[in-house]
């Protein structure tokens, strides 16, 4: 009897061991590993930066490192494309304030973490996402990089990691990510003093502490603000919210406009105004991008 416990412990740890092991893992041919290195893109894009481009895409967004002061590298999403002959936008990053050095590397290993390191080991920005039954890795094309498991199922998404910009179908929620921050500056790419915030009862821009703006786009009745999310629409450019204890969206038009929003960002500007520019991947006699709204 006395010895039984043992083999009952070492029989359960065996079989706890089958369990972990038999978590799903990324299969090897997905795994990938990017590093920082060689020749700069040609082409124009926004702060002036320098880039390199990572062979992820999902037209017109495609993943790069940029630094705009040097040897300071941000891993993050551009948008546009080459063809358009137009400025390339970053619209989403992973490490902001925290930036990689030449040579970093970009590594989804097959424990489905993805992880920003630099040359010496150092991690900067990771996904947290080891062992949490990762399959995959993919870029969807309205910009959203996901690790989705073997149902399909995100377990991790970019749409839940926003810095100043939100892409259409990316939401802030009282639960989730509730805030956008500004750039400090065109050079500078840490945090500036304004957020655009949801509260319960208020969605506003703050200059650091103080109200700022107030944006008083929702009917809230009684009730409070549970979650707002960028959405196109017919010629118009929305922003659907939900309320507490509800599962109706209801919108506010931000814009009528005749252009097809599909591809539109909003950001939270350097200079604390809220703007959403439009890309126009079709007609290639017109202006690619269209500030299709403007707060100031
Ligand atoms: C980056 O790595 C390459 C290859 O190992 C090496 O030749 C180069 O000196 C490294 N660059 C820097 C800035 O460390
Ligand atoms: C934000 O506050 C600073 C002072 O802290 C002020 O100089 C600046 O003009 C304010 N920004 C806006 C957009 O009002
Ligand atoms: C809000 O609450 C008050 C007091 O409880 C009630 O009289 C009113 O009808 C409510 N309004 C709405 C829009 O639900
Ligand atoms: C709007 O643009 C998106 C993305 O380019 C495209 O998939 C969609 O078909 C367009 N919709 C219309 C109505 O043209």
């Amino acid at each position: 009897m006395s010895r039984s416990w043992p083999t009952t412990l070492l029989a359960s740890l065996f079989l706890f061991s089958q369990i972990i092991s038999s978590i799903a893992q990324v299969p090897v041919e997905n795994t990938f590993k990017f590093v920082n290195e060689g020749e700069l893109g040609p082409f124009v894009v926004e702060y002036g930066a320098d880039y390199r481009v990572l062979n992820i895409f999902a037209n017109p967004f495609q993943l790069c490192f940029y630094n705009t002061t040097p040897n300071a590298w941000t891993l993050a999403l551009r948008m546009g494309t080459v063809r358009s002959e137009s400025l390339m936008r970053w619209v989403w990053e992973a490490n902001r304030g925290n930036p990689v050095k030449e040579n970093a590397t970009l590594t989804f290993g097959t424990d489905g973490n993805l992880v920003l390191a630099n040359a010496d080991d150092r991690i900067a920005w990771q996904t947290n996402t080891a062992n949490k039954g990762v399959t995959g890795f993919k870029l969807l094309p309205n910009g959203n990089i996901v690790l989705h498991d073997s149902k399909g199922k995100f377990v991790w998404q970019s749409f839940n990691h926003p810095t100043d910009t939100l892409l259409v179908g990316q939401s802030l929620s009282l639960s989730g990510p509730n805030k956008l921050v500004s750039r400090a500056s065109v050079k500078k790419n840490v945090n500036g003093p304004y957020s655009l915030v949801v509260q319960p009862k208020l969605f506003a821009i703050y200059n650091r502490t103080k109200l700022a703006v107030e944006l008083a786009w929702f009917d809230l009745g009684n009730s409070t603000l549970e979650s707002v999310k960028l959405n196109s629409g017919n010629q118009r450019l929305k922003l659907d919210y939900r309320l507490a204890k509800s599962t109706k969206r209801s919108s506010h038009v931000m814009a009528f406009t005749k252009y097809n929003t599909t591809l539109t960002y909003l950001r939270l500007e350097i200079d604390g105004n809220l703007k959403a520019y439009t890309f126009n991947d079709g007609d290639l006699d017109s202006p690619r991008w269209r500030v299709t709204y403007s707060m100031n």
